[in-house]
């Protein structure tokens, strides 16, 4: 009997913390989603700018322009949100590739954002007016995206 009780405490211990482990680990879950998604988007317009740039595709001065804008808006949107503290790497392995270095260091993270910014501008201003113009903006936007990956992003 005294064994039976136990056995029960043990498995109620484990369930609830079991619960609360999962819990912890949600937490941050769609800061992470959303932080991934900026990323993927800006991946997606700057992929059909390189694109252009190394000829792979036509030259298109519009969709270069929408392309340019669209890394322009991203660039200077507010998502401070997405980025709490205690969602990096060291606490959350396999889930995010954010190091540490991004909250202890900050505001370098945001200083590379707003390079990345005011490269995407000069893009936007330029990138309907000839290809020729793209090769030579697009080293400072994808500059700017490796520059942050070196210092705040996990290798894969
Ligand atoms: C201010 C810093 C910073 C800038 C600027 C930046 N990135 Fe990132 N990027 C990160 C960090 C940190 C991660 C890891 C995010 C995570 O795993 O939570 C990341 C992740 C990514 C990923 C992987 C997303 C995923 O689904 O796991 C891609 C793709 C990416 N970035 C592309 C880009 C491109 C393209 C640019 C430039 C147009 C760029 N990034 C600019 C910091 C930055």
């Amino acid at each position: 009997m005294k064994y039976g009780l136990s056995l029960i405490c043990a498995l109620v211990f484990t369930v609830v913390a079991g619960l609360s482990t999962a819990i912890a680990e949600g937490k941050f879950d769609n800061a992470i989603k959303a932080r991934k998604a900026v990323m993927s988007l800006y991946a997606w317009n700057l992929g059909q700018l390189a694109a252009m740039a190394k000829g792979e595709v036509d030259y298109n001065p519009e969709a270069a322009r929408i392309a340019a804008e669209n890394i322009t808006v991203l660039a200077t949107m507010n998502n401070g949100a997405a980025w709490p503290q205690g969602s990096d790497s060291a606490a959350l392995p396999g889930q995010t590739r954010a190091k540490s270095e991004a909250w202890t260091t900050y505001p370098e993270s945001a200083e590379i954002n707003k390079t990345l910014a005011e490269a995407a501008i000069a893009m936007s201003e330029v990138a309907d007016t000839g290809l020729e113009n793209i090769q030579a903006n697009i080293g400072a936007i994808g500059g700017a995206c490796s520059a942050c990956h070196k210092k705040f992003r996990e290798s894969e």
